[in-house]
């Protein structure tokens, strides 16, 4: 099953509810929210209040990716506001394993992300305390950035290590995907996308889902690589 994720980073604040409501109608299964602290990223975007308020106006799963240090001491805050996952940076904190335990004992969706530069190993010894492995496809900070095709092995590799074990693991993308690469990163093997710009930016939103859901049909995962 493949996840359409806006993220809202793309959207127009000053219209938020209807951005959002437009990529309900269009077709998207989640919201993606953003969260980012100046530190952990070099860039500031909203708090679990923006997501409350949001709460009220759509049904869509909300997919918190937090992109800050000390993730812990904001994690009830945002189950309070209403997240239904949250993805925490394997490079945000010391003990990364103890905060998605503590996600599982409050009963939420756990993530773990991965920035770039990271060795994409670093994940497997966590990968069954997670819902979902979020690669990301550009360093953290920005909306609109240019996808870093290097991502396609590490996604196949994390893949290929959560099929092997047996695990049922969702792996998500984030940053710089569209109709031009959708379909390799799902033929890499993941199954949650996320997209602002590509999204956000289009004219017809619905048109633009659509597509990355046909194109994502037409390329499956295929261990081999072909
Ligand atoms: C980047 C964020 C992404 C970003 C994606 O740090 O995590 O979610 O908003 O935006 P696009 O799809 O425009 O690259
Ligand atoms: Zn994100």
């Amino acid at each position: 099953m493949i996840y359409v994720s806006p993220s809202i980073l793309a959207a127009d604040f000053s219209q938020l509810t209807n951005e959002i409501l437009r990529v309900q109608r269009a077709g998207a299964n989640m919201l993606h929210l953003d969260v980012m602290d100046g530190q952990f990223v070099p860039n500031l975007s909203f708090g679990a209040d923006l997501v409350s308020s949001i709460r009220r106006r759509t049904s869509l799963l909300f997919d918190v990716h937090l992109m800050i240090t000390e993730p812990q001491r904001f994690i009830q805050s945002f189950l309070k506001a209403g997240a239904d996952s949250i993805t925490i940076h394997i490079e945000s904190c010391d003990d990364p394993a103890a905060v998605l335990s503590y996600l599982e004992d409050c009963h939420c969706r756990a993530g773990i992300a991965i920035s770039p530069d990271t060795p994409i190993e670093k994940v497997f010894p966590l990968l069954d305390k997670v819902s979902m492995v979020l690669v990301m496809t550009v360093r953290p900070g920005f909306g609109g950035q240019k996808f870093m095709p290097e991502s396609l092995d590490r996604i196949r590799a994390v893949r290929n290590e959560i099929n092997r074990r047996g695990l049922k693991v969702d792996i998500e993308v984030d940053g710089g995907i569209g109709l031009d690469n959708i379909g390799k990163v799902t033929a890499a093997g993941a199954n949650v996308i996320v997209a602002g710009s590509s999204i956000f930016k289009a004219k017809k939103a619905a048109q633009v889902i659509k597509s990355m859901r046909e194109i994502a049909e037409e390329n499956p995962f295929t261990p081999d690589g072909k």
